[in-house]
């Protein structure tokens, strides 16, 4: 399942029942180690090959000279083993979400399996589901991995096998699925067209292929890929590295990832200084890299985007060379030129990020050029036409290459005053409020060198061809003022674009709570972030240890409910605050003109596990590893129950499937629920938290909770109502109740759905 839709144009799902619909492992393996021990062969021999396989094949596989008669009686006794006990056979995690979900897609369903039809029946009544259709052994002359089952499934309902879905977790029963000329979905880690973590995850996809379009109220994950996953031992992160992790992303209900720029590049600002738009850099594993990341990342229905990087290029690529060369070459005014002022110096007052005049003269040709960022980092002309077209090639060709939108870095920069006239200086007690910049950057009143209105047209360029490729295009736009940053999303401009206003916070909850409800209200296109490469991390910014994760956490349950994209920032999921770096050893261009500005407390490695190297890399990581605890690690945290990972999986997978009723409107109100308490409704669903450090007086919930960030036993099958008393940074989803869910019998999981 290469791309997009394809899950869309589904018109059945035919599900395996033993392993996949049913968990009747131990039930299983008792009873054919119960046969085995009765007919003298070894147990793991049986069980190694009993799985997806009809009883009879199995049977003979032992004791190949029985005759029918014989064989026949083997297969009932094992069938009376398995009868008896049912003890324990439950419904899979996620069947209880993917049943229903098939029910209100209209999706027509059945079970296909090479159990007989007795010990079918008996084994979906214990696990409490009934299908509309079963076919078993008994329906037809073989077993998997002949595809007879599926096709007889396909024929009954009368659905073109091309159009099915077989849902398996054997290898046997895969190759059924293929053989029928169906698409496959693999549970267990096997290898299927889908890869699936649960039912849960196929029941999230199929929704989504229905929503219109794909990322409304998606799940974003920004990777920062110098430092998510090393696979090549040479401590700087790489693709095929971020492959070997994705799991773990769909496990957080994770739908589109943001990889931060790969393309070939000198590296002075890590990939955000360009050399070649249509290379992959061999740092980063190349074009086959990329290619096997994007394949791994859609079979597991990952959307993954790119990082456009367009404002400047690096002055390694051969467009500023030429440019640089000669005053009348080609490229020359594919960047910004000046003569240099009177006195000689930069031609207007303009200021580099990173420190320093926005101007460097180039003696070659007696002119300065501009750069908004480093020296090396040379910004490009957006009044050029010629350019504008270069950069549509661009982005056509990582579109058809696979690319499913791109994040636009400093999107809102491209174009800049006609006349680069001086920016005014602000008032002496006033700063521009943004960090990741310079002291002197924020004395500035930057009227004329960012945000010039004449950037909505590219955008409107850009988001015809993105949509030709139903591809996402979401912004980088530091305007904190929502209406404003509205303007970037209107219309037929950007998809969506972050807003800031939880990143530039240190933590107030008076000002939180004003400025998210005039976000609210804004747009119901923008995405919601609370921290990035670029900026302290959220656990820390909001005071940092507990009280910095618990706060992180309410912003996201809060988040959970809003219209438009949530994202994750790689290590968030783990409540990190900032990683340590001791003094001579980072390498932000930032961090070197201005040290509390250093965005490297942001950009360690990665901690997947306790030891040397943190499970980032076998080497010796290009940044110190942060200090990290184990604890902070992924390892630890997906083993301790009351961790950060897991608390926020849990909201994520009530989140999902909560996801028909966040379908059912974009409109969002926030709502009084008494001093203190910040409430919002949208539909049937509200998010609720104390954002304050005190305990709040016992609220009156207007639905039941649904998520507690308190109480990991809640959850939509097991909902608590009355009134509460939330702690200081307590957070609660709750929902109007509904009429029916699916009663199957389920595992208990948090947030099991
Ligand atoms: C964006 C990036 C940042 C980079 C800058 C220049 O703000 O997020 O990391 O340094 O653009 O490309």
């Amino acid at each position: 399942m290469s791309r997009r839709s394809d899950l869309g144009k589904l018109e059945a799902v035919l599900l395996d029942m033993d392993g996949t619909l049913v968990d009747s492992d131990a039930s299983v393996e008792r009873a054919w180690s119960t046969w085995a021990g009765e007919n003298g062969v070894a147990a793991e021999a049986v069980l190694a090959v009993a799985h997806g396989n009809p009883s009879e094949r199995t049977v003979r596989r032992f004791f190949p000279l029985l005759d029918d008669d014989a064989v026949a009686l083997a297969v009932r006794r094992l069938t009376a083993l398995q009868c008896d006990d049912l003890s324990d056979v439950v419904a899979s995690p996620g069947a209880a979400d993917l049943l229903t979900a098939l029910d209100r897609l209209g999706l027509p369903w059945a079970v296909v399996t090479s159990a007989g039809t007795r010990l079918a029946k008996a084994r979906l009544a214990a696990a409490g589901v009934e299908p509309p259709m079963l076919v078993t052994i008994d329906d037809v002359r073989h077993g998997k991995p002949d595809p007879e089952g599926y096709l007889r499934a396909a024929a009954a309902l009368g659905v073109d096998p091309a159009a099915c879905l077989v849902v398996e977790d054997s290898e046997p029963g895969l190759a059924a699925g293929t053989a029928a000329g169906m698409t496959t979905a693999a549970l267990r880690g096997l290898s299927g067209d889908l890869r699936l973590n649960d039912l849960g995850h196929l029941a999230h996809l199929l929704r989504r292929a229905r929503t219109t379009p794909w990322w409304r109220d998606a799940v974003g994950y920004q990777v920062y890929l110098p430092s998510f996953g090393d696979s090549t031992g040479d401590g700087w992160g790489d693709l095929a590295g971020v492959g070997e992790h994705l799991d773990h992303l769909t496990s957080l209900g994770v739908d589109v990832l943001w990889l931060t720029p790969f393309f070939r590049s000198p590296m002075r600002d890590h990939g955000y200084d360009i050399a070649d738009y249509s290379a992959v850099d061999p740092l980063f594993g190349g074009e086959a890299a990329l290619a096997g990341l994007l394949a791994e990342a859609h079979r597991r229905g990952l959307r993954v985007i790119g990082d456009l990087v367009v404002n400047h290029t690096s002055d390694d690529h051969p467009w500023f060379r030429a440019a640089a060369s000669s005053a009348i070459d080609p490229y020359r005014d594919f960047y910004i030129w000046r003569d240099p002022a009177p006195d000689g110096g930069p031609p207007n007052n303009w200021l580099s990020h990173f420190g320093g005049p926005a101007w460097t003269f180039s003696a070659a040709t007696g002119q300065y050029y501009l750069h908004l960022f480093r020296p090396e980092q040379p910004d490009l002309n957006w009044r050029n036409p010629v350019l504008v077209q270069q950069i549509d090639e661009v982005i056509e060709h990582w579109l058809a290459r696979g690319l499913d939108g791109f994040r636009i870095d400093t999107a809102a920069y491209l174009v800049k005053d006609a006349d680069l006239r001086d920016n005014p200086l602000l008032p002496a007690d006033l700063l521009a409020p943004m960090a990741g910049v310079t002291m002197d950057w924020r004395r500035q009143d930057h009227r004329y060198d960012i945000h010039q209105p004449d950037v909505h047209t590219i955008h409107e360029r850009w988001r015809r061809v993105a949509d030709r490729h139903d591809a996402f295009l979401v912004g980088e736009v530091y305007e904190l003022d929502p209406a404003a940053l509205a303007r970037f999303v209107d219309g037929e401009r950007l998809h969506s674009s972050f807003w800031f206003g939880l990143v530039e916070t240190n933590w107030d909850p008076e000002q939180i709570d004003t400025m998210l409800a005039a976000a609210v209200a804004a747009s119901p296109r923008l995405s919601w972030v609370q921290g990035n490469h670029d900026r302290r991390r959220a656990a820390t910014r909001y005071g940092g240890g507990e009280t910095g994760r618990r706060r992180s956490l309410a912003l996201h349950v809060l988040m959970a409910l809003l219209p438009g994209t949530m994202w994750f920032y790689q290590g968030e999921e783990l409540g990190l605050g900032d990683g340590h770096v001791p003094p001579g050893h980072g390498a932000d261009p930032l961090g070197a003109a201005q040290p509390d500005q250093s965005r490297d407390v942001a950009r360690t490695p990665m901690p997947w596990r306790p030891g040397p190297g943190l499970g980032f890399t076998t080497g010796r990581p290009w940044l110190p590893e942060g200090g990290r605890s184990a604890a902070d690690t992924v390892a630890a945290q997906e083993a301790d129950p009351a961790s950060h990972l897991n608390a926020l999986r849990g909201l994520m997978m009530t989140r999902r499937a909560l996801a028909d009723l966040l379908a059912a409107t974009d409109e969002v109100t926030k709502v009084d629920l008494g001093a203190g308490v910040t409430a919002y409704r949208r539909g049937g669903l509200w998010a609720v938290a104390n954002l304050r450090d005190t305990p709040v007086p016992a609220v009156d919930l207007p639905a039941p909770a649904v998520f507690d960030s308190d109480d990991a036993a809640v959850s939509p099958q097991r909902p608590k109502s009355g009134p509460v008393r939330l702690a200081p940074q307590q957070a609660l989803l709750l929902m109007r109740p509904r009429l029916r869910w699916p009663v199957v019998r389920s595992c208990a999981r948090r947030g099991g759905v």
